[in-house]
C-alpha cells in the first residue's frame, strides 16, 4: 500500500536577480490524477514546471516524485526517474519524421535498439493519432499535428508523470476537444499521472480532478475546477487587473 502522492511540491522557490519567480508554492498531485495548473500570464507556471523537471535547481523547497526526494537533480536524472515533459514552444527535430522524433525520445530506454524504439513510437503515435503520418517530416505538420507530436516525444520517455505546458495554445476548439479526448483516454487506459498548465478554459475544466492557481509567483487557490473559478481572489487575478 502506497499513499505518497506521484508530485509534491513543498515551499517551492525561485528567483532570478531579485524577481521572485515563484515564491512558496505547495501542492500534490496524487497518483493517477490530471492537476491544471492555471494562472495569469507571468504566474510562475513555466518556472514551476522548469524547477519540477530539474531545467534548473530551485532557490527554496523541496521536488518528491513518487516518494523520492529529486530536488535539484539535473533534467536527465529526473526524466529517468519518471518525469516527462512538452515545452511551451513545440520544436520538434525539424529535419527527422515524425516516427523519428519519437523514437529518439525512446531509444535510451529500448537498449538503443532501433527496430524496438521504432514499433514502440508508432504504439505512441497511434495513441496520438498520428499513426498515418509516422513517415512524414516533422515539419510538414499542421499545429494541433505538433501539439500531438509533442506529447508523443514526452511519452516515448515512458513517464509516470506527465508535465503538459500549454498543448492546447492555438488550437480551434474542436482540435482542443480532441486533444481533451486523448489525454482523457491516456489517463484512464495507462492511469497516467498529468500535471498540466493550461490557459484554455474549456479544457482545464474538463481535464482536471483538481486545479492549482498562481498568481505573481505565488498560490493563490487550489480546489477543484467549480471551486477555483468561483474563488474570489482568482475572480480578482483574471478579471480584477483590467479594472484597476
Ligand atoms: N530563465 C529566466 N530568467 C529570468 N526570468 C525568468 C526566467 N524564466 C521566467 N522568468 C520570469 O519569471 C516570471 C514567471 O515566468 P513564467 O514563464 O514561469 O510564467 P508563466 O506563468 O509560465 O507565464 P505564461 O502564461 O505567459 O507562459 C516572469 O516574470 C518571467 O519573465
Ligand atoms: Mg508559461
Amino acid at each position: 500500500m502506497t499513499s505518497h502522492p506521484m508530485l509534491s511540491v513543498c515551499d517551492l522557490g525561485k528567483s532570478f536577480r531579485g524577481l521572485r519567480a515563484v515564491n512558496a508554492v505547495t501542492f500534490d498531485v496524487p497518483k493517477g490524477a490530471i492537476v491544471g495548473l492555471i494562472g495569469p500570464n507571468g504566474a510562475g507556471k513555466t518556472t514551476t514546471f522548469n524547477l519540477i523537471a530539474g531545467a534548473f535547481p530551485p532557490s527554496d523547497g523541496k521536488v518528491t516524485l513518487d516518494g523520492h526526494d529529486v530536488t535539484g537533480l539535473g533534467q536527465a536524472e529526473i526524466c529517468r526517474a519518471g518525469v516527462g515533459r512538452t515545452f511551451q514552444i513545440v520544436k520538434p527535430f525539424a529535419g527527422l519524421s515524425v516516427e523519428e522524433n519519437v523514437m529518439v525520445g525512446g531509444l535510451r530506454y529500448d537498449d538503443g535498439d532501433v527496430e524496438t524504439a521504432r514499433a514502440r513510437a508508432n504504439d505512441i503515435l497511434r495513441l496520438l493519432e498520428l499513426g498515418d503520418k509516422a513517415r512524414q517530416p516533422a515539419q510538414a505538420l499542421t499545429l494541433p499535428d505538433r501539439k500531438r507530436l509533442e506529447v508523443a516525444r514526452a511519452l516515448a520517455t515512458r513517464p509516470k508523470l506527465l508535465l503538459l505546458d500549454e498543448v492546447m495554445a492555438g488550437l480551434r476548439p474542436v482540435e482542443c476537444d480532441r486533444m481533451v479526448a486523448i489525454l482523457q483516454g491516456l489517463n484512464k487506459e495507462t492511469g497516467l499521472t498529468i500535471l498540466l498548465i493550461e490557459h484554455v478554459m474549456r479544457a482545464v475544466m474538463a481535464l482536471s480532478d483538481h486545479v492549482v492557481v498562481l498568481h505573481h509567483g505565488e498560490k493563490i487557490a487550489e480546489g477543484t475546477p467549480a471551486e477555483v473559478t468561483s474563488h474570489p481572489k482568482v475572480l480578482e487575478c483574471y478579471l480584477g487587473e483590467e479594472h484597476e
